[in-house]
């Protein structure tokens, strides 16, 4: 995820393009860059670092020109650096492209353009599209992009300009979001509305797989295959701060909604055809994954609690035994980790001090050090030999949704590659997994579709003081998680635990009316799981059970139902924690607390 902007007008282009990127930093900071047509060259300025080191740069050393590009960025490919930021130009310095998204064949790109003479100045998969469109071009821009992105395979957003053809600006949306604002006499171009919402209000939204054509005169909007598309204009009425969020009220929300695209970005260009899976910065030493005896995992907090999923993912499908540790407990054990284990540390932020400390610790021991993260370039990545990156975006509310939703995705991932590789998956188990991972977006869209529902639940949950979560296997990892969104953002009591585990003490907690949650995804545990449904129920809690669609048993059983589309029971984790995180902030809106920032809690925790 990383923001871009384009600018056709009147005015200096580079301070508005700057204004912008400072509205669009929330998908990405790590480095920012402009490119500007003077009227005769392109003038680029990037550096490696927070927008404002740009714009002191552009304070100090003004730029004129009234078209241009710009872009904020979240590296996915290279590591923050000032070679690495966008705009990314041709050879010639004529064409120069900001990109948002994965370009899924770049080294087979690279290595065609890299046999015909070109050099690249950047390990960006983005730079590619420069050389793209500049061996495309024949004095028509449109037409030139137009050929490059045929040959370019992913999900991603691009601008494009040149000095050739100064005032004017073409785009194109392969899935990542693009809008255009028309103003008077002048274009916009951003990854999204709050970008330019004080500029305009007169929105045209870019869909997928359409190319707009940007001149001072206006934008022309077609279908990348040529067709020209009319398309309405969207009046926004939100107000700024609205605007920030999406429109909606917190970004603790619109984190939950982004969920969909965050996931497509996950699995973007991993998924080969049949059961093939490639994860572009994994690479065990031959005969790595077939002598794996142990698989460690560690993490605090959400990280934690999706690698509980990852066990009993990983014991399913490698047979291989699992150990999840908090990071913070496993520092200061003694830990028979021994070399030729796996070590798993997952962290949204790659910063957390335990996951660290834990990390070094595993290494020490010699076992091999692979990091879930989302943050290129964090401490955590730097030390691992092996790396999955999430790929969420950005995330900036303090309870983790879509981080965790990544992280699960990862999983799947990763245990499939060590599945292939160890021998214990076959072909056509491994096919049915990649089949079912493809229809993730999906999924998660339609158990978001039910929010109003769970809207309606969390009015009669708001009231309480305590609750409970239970399920079994992968249930239970699912309640635990359920559980901590609740807490940390309702600030009600809330507990999880195995369904089995209730009537050994914490059964004695539960009075008329408690909430209990239980998580009924797993077929193999189903019936027992109904039973410790039914041993609550005696005690007269109130039972909301969180079932598949197809699930024609449990209304005669729980008080409440929750529906969830039926996936493979290995998959249901990622459809089953969407309306547990809705529950959460529903019920933490319905109490008046401050969603994004709850007390005494903070989104990175780098100190012990
Ligand atoms: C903090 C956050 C949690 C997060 C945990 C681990 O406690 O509030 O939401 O799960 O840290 O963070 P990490 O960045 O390592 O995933």
């Amino acid at each position: 995820m990383c923001g871009i902007m384009g600018y056709v007008g009147p005015r200096d282009a580079a301070p508005i393009l700057v204004d912008g990127l400072r509205r669009l930093e929330y998908r990405g900071y790590d480095s920012a860059g402009v490119a500007v047509c003077d009227g005769r060259s392109l003038v680029v300025r990037k550096a490696e670092g927070k927008l404002s080191r740009l714009a002191d740069m552009l304070d100090a050393d003004p730029i004129g020109g009234s078209a241009g590009i710009g872009h904020t960025r979240w590296a996915t490919h290279g590591a923050p650096s000032d070679h690495n930021a966008h705009p990314h130009t041709d050879p010639s310095g004529e064409i120069a492209v900001v990109h948002n998204g994965i370009i899924e064949n770049f080294i087979a790109l690279k290595e065609e353009l890299g046999a015909a003479g070109a050099v690249f100045a950047s390990e960006t998969d983005s730079e590619v599209l420069a050389h793209l469109v500049a061996q495309e071009y024949d004095g028509d821009l449109l037409e030139a992009t137009r050929r490059a992105v045929a040959r370019a395979k992913g999900a991603y957003a691009l601008v494009v300009t040149s000095s050739r053809e100064p005032g004017r600006i073409v785009a194109v949306r392969m899935i990542s979001p693009l809008v255009v604002g028309l103003g008077d006499g002048e274009v916009f171009l951003a990854s999204d509305i709050p970008a330019i919402l004080h500029r305009t209000r007169d929105i045209m939204v870019v869909d997928n797989g359409e190319i707009v054509d940007v001149t001072v005169d206006g934008a022309r909007l077609q279908t990348i295959d040529g067709r020209a598309v009319e398309r309405d204009l969207l009046q926004i009425t939100w107000d700024a701060a609205q605007a920030e969020r999406g429109g909606h009220p917190h970004f603790m929300l619109k984190e939950i909604h982004e969920q969909p695209q965050a996931v497509t970005e996950t699995l973007t260009g991993r998924l080969l055809d049949g059961d093939e899976v490639l994860l572009e910065e994994v690479h065990f030493p031959p005969g790595f994954a077939r002598s794996l005896d142990r698989i460690w995992i560690t993490a605090c907090g959400t990280a934690l609690h999706a690698g509980l999923v990852a066990k009993e993912v990983f014991e399913g499908l490698l047979r291989v035994p699992v150990e999840v540790a908090y990071a913070h407990e496993l520092r200061y054990r003694d830990p028979l980790i021994t070399p030729g284990s796996l070590t798993v540390a997952i962290s949204q932020s790659g910063e957390t001090a335990d996951t660290l400390a834990a990390a070094y610790l595993a290494k020490e021991r010699g076992s091999r050090l692979l990091a879930v993260t989302n943050v290129v370039g964090s401490t955590l990545s730097r030390t691992a030999d092996d790396l999955l990156y999430t790929r969420a975006g950005p995330e900036i509310a303090v309870a983790s949704t879509k981080a965790y939703m990544t992280m699960l995705v990862g999983e799947y991932l990763l245990a499939l590659a060590l599945g292939r590789e160890r021998g214990a998956l076959d072909s056509a188990a491994a096919a049915h997994l990649v089949a079912g991972l493809r229809t993730l977006p999906r999924v998660i869209e339609e158990a978001l579709g039910r929010e109003d529902e769970v809207r309606v639940l969390a009015e009669g949950f708001a009231g309480h003081e305590d609750a409970y979560f239970i399920g079994r296997g992968l249930d239970y990892a699912v309640a635990m998680e359920g559980s901590l969104k609740m807490k940390e953002i309702s600030y009600l009591h809330s507990e999880a635990m195995p369904a089995g585990e209730l009537k050994h003490g914490t059964l004695a907690l539960v009075t008329e009316g408690t909430p209990v949650v239980v998580v009924l995804t797993q077929t193999a545990t189903y019936d027992k799981t109904i039973s410790a449904l039914q041993e609550v129920k005696a005690r007269h809690a109130l039972t909301i059970a969180l079932a598949y669609d197809d699930d024609t048993e449990i209304a005669k059983h729980a008080d409440r139902v929750i529906r969830i589309p039926r996936v493979p029971d290995l998959l249901a984790p990622v459809p089953s924690i969407v309306p547990l995180q809705l529950l959460a902030y529903y019920v933490a809106a319905a109490r008046g607390h401050d969603i994004d920032q709850p007390r005494n809690l903070a989104k990175s925790v780098t100190v012990e």
